[in-house]
């Protein structure tokens, strides 16, 4: 493969030559060459300063990352590789790039990057809220969706999707992937590739993506952020690896390295992880950013002596572009000089960053076609995404003596801190989201019940303090009521980046909120807005029902009042465990088997998590057939297709998720007690039965990999798990 790269390299380089002979038009400027002839051509009119200048990235705009704090810069050059702009104008991003294209002597394009995690304007739920959707076709719809308003913004680059598998809730970041599972990550984040970038990154309505954080975030010790990660070969490619594989093949254009030092070699400057993982053995063409800052925080990490060794460690291990470090501009022309950097390797680096803007279209079309907001920012279709994927990624964790939906109630007494609030709904990284967009709980359950019933009103408390001073009126609102409906939740600024917290157990004061509402002896119904799972062990014994909403987006309010009502039929599924308490983390389905399965438990709590994996309710019911393999024994390279029945027996029309687990009881490697390897969801009216299939590739479903990426198939005996259904399938050799 990387034979064929290079000569393919020498042929446009030679073919780029040519070409500069032939015409006066430079190579590089006609659209109607190569790619990698353009590239090849504008490359060999380069200075080393010019080269250098691609590979950097600063800021344009006001800053709205808190987390990021540095020097705004002042004067861009218009030899500039990349800006993250901040602003939502093409206007002020075409003046900056008009700047690129006349005042640099090549002309050569600024690529605009962005933060667009689930969503520019229109918000939709955050990412782990996604996941619990099962629906990846929705999820890549509002990739495109975020796409459209970027592009159209002046963003072709987005730093999304994050496909950190994260088994810690006390890492504030959990929300920005999609859960516990490697499998599902993949899923998601291809969904997430595919939504904005199309098959056409030149399409004015697409943009590039890019997987982070590689890799192994997700295992930031204890859930602090920023901090070591002690990961083994084994557990780094059969847990963290696997979802950035699946986006690299699904064509992925960028990748950004982890802050993390990965078992003592700092993602940043680690170059199996950069170099021979990720361009040689993967092939990956794009290039590699680094995190913000990451570079010469290799300081601080211990393994530079200085900015300028930060750089050269950095560079020589993969990371191509600079993101805010200004490092690359300050020493990286020196250390080209110094030989310290090959010629060849800075070439290579700046080829990378070339191609795609070549392939983005920018040398064709540099400048963002202005237009109004309106024509960008929430359209319908675009709501009427956000508003789906919000109402399949609620789940119903807990529904007591069918508690819900509220059909009979006719006073309805609703509290909370959460109840209006409208800020939180967004979740972190919301982008341009903005609050007064967002359709609050209460607003929502106004629209629901306009006419039927009756809603009062308390805020209870704050989302976190001691003041209990409002806890009377909402007592008192809770006795005028039916039924209760508690909001409580967390603050959108308490996950994300750079938000940890020590427990995942809501402040005391909300917990207090709901025991002095229990106390009125009415059905409470709680409703959870949130960044990551929740310690529920207090709450869950008050309560009769319990809805998850995490943070719904812009459009949240609408679908919660509906599954309330019973207008909706909820179908959400956990894709990250509930812990009892916070002292169970990590817990997760797919842990490794122990030797003493009967002993090993905890002293003082069940071992068990209170809700699992998949779990999730729903206002039907489900029954699900045997499991019926099309053959019990194969052999290597054959294919065997899984099949099992649902019926829908309750009352309602409703939506069921199959999750397909293989389990391996004996390996030469021990393997997780289930593995999830497939996933579908369909909608089943009442009475209605649907076939759901499982066709499994035993070189991809049953292998393993080893502590370097080797994958293995081993012949004996495995089994396909659906629910407590399985079946065994003998491999022979
Ligand atoms: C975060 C990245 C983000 C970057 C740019 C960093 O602090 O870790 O996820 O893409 O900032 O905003």
């Amino acid at each position: 493969m990387k034979k064929i790269t290079v000569i393919a390299l020498l042929l446009a380089a030679a073919l780029g030559a040519q070409a500069r002979n032939g015409s006066g038009k430079p190579a590089y400027k006609d659209a109607g060459r190569p790619v990698e002839e353009r590239v090849s051509d504008l490359l060999s009119r380069m200075t080393l300063e010019e080269k250098v200048m691609q590979l950097n990235q600063y800021t344009l705009g006001r800053n709205d990352n808190a987390n990021n704090v540095a020097d705004p810069v002042d004067k861009i050059p218009s030899e500039i590789g990349s800006l993250i702009y901040f602003d939502t104008s093409p206007e002020l991003r075409n003046r900056l790039q008009k700047k690129a294209i006349e005042q640099s002597r090549l002309g050569i394009p600024v690529l605009f990057g962005y933060d667009v995690i689930h969503g520019f304007r229109t918000t939709y739920p955050i990412s782990l809220a996604q996941a619990c959707s099962w629906n990846p076709a929705l999820v890549k719809q509002a990739a495109e969706v975020a796409a459209q308003e970027a592009r159209m913004s002046g963003v072709e680059w987005t730093f999304s999707p994050m496909i950190d598998v994260a088994r810690d809730g006390r890492w504030g970041r959990v929300s920005e992937g999609y859960g516990e599972d490697p499998y599902a990550n993949a899923v998601y984040g291809v969904a997430a590739v595919e939504g904005y970038q199309g098959d056409n990154l030149a399409d004015s309505r697409r943009v590039a993506a890019c997987l982070k954080h590689f890799v192994g975030y997700g295992a930031s010790e204890a859930g602090r952020d920023y901090v070591y990660t002690e990961i083994s070969r084994q557990t780094l490619w059969d847990t963290y690896m696997p979802p950035y594989q699946a986006g690299i093949e699904a064509g992925a254009a960028t990748v950004m390295s982890c802050f993390n030092d990965i078992s003592g070699t700092p993602g940043t400057a680690n170059p199996y992880i950069l170099t021979e993982v990720l361009k040689e053995r993967w092939a990956h063409d794009g290039f590699v950013v680094s995190d913000w800052a990451a570079i010469e925080q290799l300081r601080s990490q211990g393994v530079a002596a200085d900015r300028k060794e930060a750089a050269e460690k950095a560079f020589n291990a993969g990371v191509e572009m600079d993101m805010m470090n200004r490092c690359y501009d300050a020493h990286l022309a020196a250390l080209v000089r110094e030989g310290k950097v090959s010629q060849e390797k800075l070439d290579e680096a700046v080829r990378r960053v070339l191609r795609l803007k070549f392939r983005l279209g920018l040398f064709e079309r540099p400048y963002t076609p202005e237009s109004e907001e309106t024509d960008r920012f929430l359209l319908p279709a675009s709501l009427a995404v956000a508003e789906r994927l919000a109402e399949e990624s609620m789940v119903l964790l807990k529904n007591e003596n069918n508690t819900l939906p509220l059909k009979a109630a006719r006073r309805i007494a609703v509290i909370g801190p959460m109840a209006q609030n409208r800020l939180h709904l967004l979740g972190a990284w919301s982008a341009h989201g903005r609050e007064e967009d967002a359709v609050s709980l209460f607003a929502g359950l106004e629209n629901e019940y306009r006419g039927r019933a009756e809603l009062l009103y308390a805020r209870g408390c704050d989302f976190d303090g001691e003041d209990r001073s409002g806890f009377r009126e909402a007592v008192a609102a809770a006795a005028a009521a039916d039924v209760v409906v508690l909001c409580l939740g967390e603050k959108k600024q308490w996950s994300g980046e750079n938000a940890s917290r020590s427990t995942i157990a809501l402040p005391e004061i909300q917990e207090q909120l709901a025991a002095e509402l229990a106390q009125t002896g009415k059905p409470l119904v709680l409703v959870l807005s949130s960044g990551r799972p929740l310690e529920l062990c207090r709450l869950e014994p008050l309560c009769g029902a319990m809805v998850q909403m995490w943070q719904p987006g812009i459009r949240g309010g609408n679908p919660l009042a509906g599954i309330l009502s019973g207008r909706i039929n909820p179908s959400g599924r956990l894709a990250m465990t509930f812990p009892r308490s916070t002292g169970q983390i990590p817990i997760y389905y797919n842990r490794r088997q122990s030797g003493r399965t009967h002993q090993g438990k905890y002293q003082d709590i069940p071992s068990t998590p209170l809700y699992e994996f998949g779990h999730g309710l729903s206002y039907t019911t489900f029954e699900y057939g045997d499991l019926r393999p099309s053959a019990t024994t194969l052999r290597r390279g054959e294919k065997v297709t899984v099949e099992v029945s649902v019926t829908n027996t309750g009352g309602m029309d409703g939506a069921e998720t199959v999750h397909w687990f293989i389990s391996d009881p004996v390996c030469r490697i021990s393997r997780p007690v289930r593995e999830l390897k497939h996933f579908e969801k369909q909608p089943i009216r009442r009475g209605e039965t649907r076939t759901f299939r499982f066709e499994i590739d035993p070189e991809k479903d049953l292998s393993f990999t080893d502590g370097d990426g080797n994958r293995f198939l081993e012949p004996g005996d495995y089994f396909i798990l659906v629910k407590d259904k399985k079946v065994k399938l003998t491999l022979t050799d």
